[in-house]
């Protein structure tokens, strides 16, 4: 077995970002993917309180959410649902830069018209103007470190009221454990795979820190240990003390 070097992130490609994968598989992947956040994204909590409680409290008004990296938006529509019990108006941008993930997403968003997916990179100009929120799910390590620095630049500049950057912490822990969960039940897809990858290409603690100083944010931000195997970043005009969910 090839032993694994965890000491700093690993420069690996994941099958579907591969342009000649097949499109069965990334389909999959794509399905999949709702089972996975579920199962290990803590999204649910963190969006509750961050997102769908913070508009109760707010202005009766529509608000923007921007999703970055939004792959088949199954996070998307799951706010939606939140705020369509809640009778709360949301827009969503889905920023999405693979043209065949951005087909696969507006498929299953029939029915879902909050949810505009744009076929764009995450660092382009404009997409987070007039973001209320800004959230990330599984973005940040398909960056570099100086790209996620740009991106916590671009947001902290956008004002938005609350961002929520979370994403897979590096270790021999996560990676194991992600292992013995997914390899036997997301057989048919690259899910496992490409976790385990994601994982490499993930951040410790210490260097997600060291990212959000160097991008010197103005507003008040905070990094966060989640179980399990993973962190959030915090920030925005109006943040306080989040439960995580
Ligand atoms: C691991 S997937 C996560 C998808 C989704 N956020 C979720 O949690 O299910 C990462 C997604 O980000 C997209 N992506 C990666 N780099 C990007 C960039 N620079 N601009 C826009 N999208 C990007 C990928 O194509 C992929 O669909």
């Amino acid at each position: 077995m090839t032993r694994i070097d965890f000491a700093c992130r690993a420069h690996v490609v994941e099958e579907m970002d591969r342009p000649d994968c097949p499109l069965v598989g990334l389909h999959r992947t794509l399905a999949h993917f709702n089972a996975i956040n579920r199962m290990f994204s803590r999204y649910r909590g963190m969006l509750n309180e961050g997102v769908v409680n913070d508009m109760a409290r707010g202005e009766a008004r529509r608000y923007r959410l921007v999703d970055l990296g939004a792959g088949g938006c199954d996070i998307a529509r799951w706010v939606v649902r939140r705020c369509r019990a809640r009778r709360l108006r949301i827009a969503i941008s889905a920023i999405e830069h693979d043209p065949r993930v951005a087909a696969y997403a507006r498929a299953a968003n029939a029915g879902y018209p909050e949810i505009d997916v744009v076929e764009a990179d995450v660092l382009d100009r404009g997409i987070l103007a007039g973001a209320d929120f800004v959230f990330a799910n599984h973005l940040l390590h398909h960056l570099s470190d100086m790209q996620c620095i740009e991106l916590l630049r671009n947001v902290d500049r956008a004002r938005p009221r609350r961002y929520l950057l979370n994403d897979l912490m590096r270790s021999p822990w996560t990676y194991y454990g992600f292992l013995l969960t997914t390899s036997v039940f997301f057989r048919n897809s690259f899910v496992c795979s490409d976790g385990l990858a994601s994982i490499r290409r993930g951040f410790t603690l210490p260097e997600v820190r060291a990212l959000v100083r160097a991008a010197a944010a103005v507003l008040p931000v905070s990094v966060r240990r989640l179980v399990p195997g993973r962190f959030v970043i915090t920030g925005g005009t109006a943040v306080g003390d989040l439960p995580t969910g």
